[in-house]
């Protein structure tokens, strides 16, 4: 078996000169019986003001929906005892006790938890290319991407990022002082060639080396596109040739809802359980599959799918990159929240992995419902010659829980008289102009990558005539989403007019 190729000559100048906090290190020797542990400032655990914890969580494999109101559901109860000796028989539950929940001492996360990801992990991504692999737990992927950025990139350092990205990415690469460089992107997703090119003329002296690219290659967020596994391979075997790391941020990577079909083309959902293989079969491969050398940082979360404010998400990748991460997270968030782990790990364990693939299939059900009512419901509002002269574009996603849609700005009657000829003056008035309608819809100018662009390397920019907008089928009921489409609808209308 292979090992991960040393990568060290990309981590940041931080992250060189951070040395392992010395009091962490003796940190194993507080669960040794045969050692008096007067080394750190650990509180006993009769201090903690709980005696146990209760709960009920739906029992797999979730038959009448993940959405399914309580009282439909076959239910589990989970109970987390104060004391680890309570738990010893039930330890293959995943039961973390309070005592050690709460206590000090398990900053990559508690093996409860971090044994269940790197199953998982198996599961998914077979994880059988390099062999020094290993996960740690983390705050989720906001975290995740702070950390890896810290890491791996000193001021001054370019990234490289999608065109259209994530918007708290941009701003938290921004504060560190990092710039990105945008990678073209089509319907697909980033473009190989594109970056290639890029990377091909890159000036290494002036503009320093590229060490990290960042994507979030299923169901991108803003634009919701998918890239496909051809295109991932192109830009794996890139990272390899131009020597860099891909952190791929994947908090929508199991709500791949598929093509969108029109409701008269539409094979009806039945309620027919899906098997496992076939749904792990049907994933797009991800990066970290594909990775045969160590350079793929995969960010895991459980917003997405279990609860946002969980605050629990992972990373993975090889270990000599990890340690250097947890290091970091040592002496800064350290661990995820120790009741957050303990409920969590007993309910994952409770479920079991086969468990946990029949919610990730139930979640991805309800996505592809709301997905598909939405898009129904855009073509139903948003006027048909709108359409017809692509003045407005409707852009079905394939994944995550965003869609677009694309505005010919030039096409509004006061293009040239009001808005001075520029994309961005339009934009802006469509997003004041919706939200006086009573709906938000979040402006694609959010979302742009701005260093680097066009004119930074001399050229001249055009204002852009081309915007879009923003909107999620996550947030709401059907009713509201159907509501708000409609009022967003009939400003287009109005505005076009
Ligand atoms: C691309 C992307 N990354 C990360 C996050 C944040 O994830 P987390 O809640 O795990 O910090 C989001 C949330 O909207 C996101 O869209």
């Amino acid at each position: 078996m292979v090992l991960a190729k040393d990568l060290s000559h990309l981590l940041s100048d931080e992250a060189n000169t951070r040395v392992p906090s010395p009091l962490k290190t003796c940190i194993k020797y507080f669960n040794d019986p045969n050692v008096i542990f007067l080394g750190g400032g650990l509180p006993m655990s009769k201090y903690f003001p709980w005696f146990d914890i209760t709960g009920t969580s739906p029992l797999p494999p979730f038959a009448n929906g993940v959405g399914a109101p309580s009282s439909e559901q076959d239910l589990i109860n989970l109970k987390i005892p104060r004391d680890n000796i309570d738990v010893l028989e039930d330890e293959e539950f995943g039961t973390i006790s309070l005592d050690k929940a709460l206590q000090y001492g398990f900053s990559q996360g508690h093996p409860q938890l971090t044994s269940f990801f790197k199953e998982h992990n198996k599961i998914i991504h077979k994880m059988d290319k390099y062999e020094d692999h290993d996960v740690i737990a983390t705050i989720g992927n906001t975290w995740n991407l702070e950390s890896t950025l810290r890491c791996l990139c000193n001021k001054g350092d370019y990234v490289l990022v999608e065109e259209f990205a994530f918007s708290s990415t941009l701003t938290a690469v921004k504060a560190q002082g990092i710039k990105t460089c945008p990678i073209p992107m089509d319907a697909d997703g980033i473009i190989p060639e594109k970056l290639d090119e890029l990377l091909a003329n890159w000036d290494e002296d002036k503009l320093g080396k590229i060490k990290l690219l960042i994507i979030v290659a299923t169901g991108s967020n803003p634009k919701g596109l998918s890239l496909p596994v051809e295109r991932r391979q192109k830009i794996y075997d890139l990272a390899c040739k131009y020597d860099f790391i891909i952190a791929e941020d994947e908090p929508y990577y199991f709500l791949q809802t598929g093509q969108y079909f029109k409701p008269e083309e539409r094979p009806a959902l039945t309620n027919e359980k899906i098997d496992h293989d076939e749904f792990v079969g049907g994933l797009v491969k991800s990066f970290l599959s594909l990775d045969s050398e160590g350079r793929v940082l995969r960010f895991d979360s459980l917003s997405k799918i279990m609860g946002p404010n969980t605050r629990i998400g992972w990373i993975t990748g090889q270990k000599n990159l990890l340690t250097h991460l947890f290091r970091f997270h040592e002496v800064s968030i350290q661990s995820p929240s120790g009741f957050s782990q303990a409920i969590v790990a007993k309910t994952l364990n409770s479920w079991g992995q086969a468990g946990y693939l029949d919610w990730l299939i139930g979640i991805g059900k309800e996505y592809k419902t709301k997905r598909d009512f939405c898009i129904d419901s855009l073509y139903k509002h948003i006027p048909k010659r709108l359409l017809d002269s692509k003045t407005v574009v409707i852009n079905p996603p394939i994944a995550g829980m965003f869609f677009t849609i694309d505005i010919k700005s030039e096409n509004h009657p006061e293009f040239e008289s009001k808005f001075q000829r520029n994309g961005k003056l339009v934009e802006q008035h469509i997003y004041e102009t919706v939200i006086k309608q009573g709906v938000l819809m979040v402006p694609g100018s959010w979302f742009e990558t701005a260093d680097c662009t066009i004119a930074d390397r001399g050229g001249v920019e055009e204002p852009k005539k081309e915007i879009f907008f923003r909107g999620t089928y996550a947030a709401v009921d059907l009713e509201k989403l159907d509501q708000g489409i409609q009022r967003f609808a009939k400003v287009l209308d109005s505005e076009f007019s």
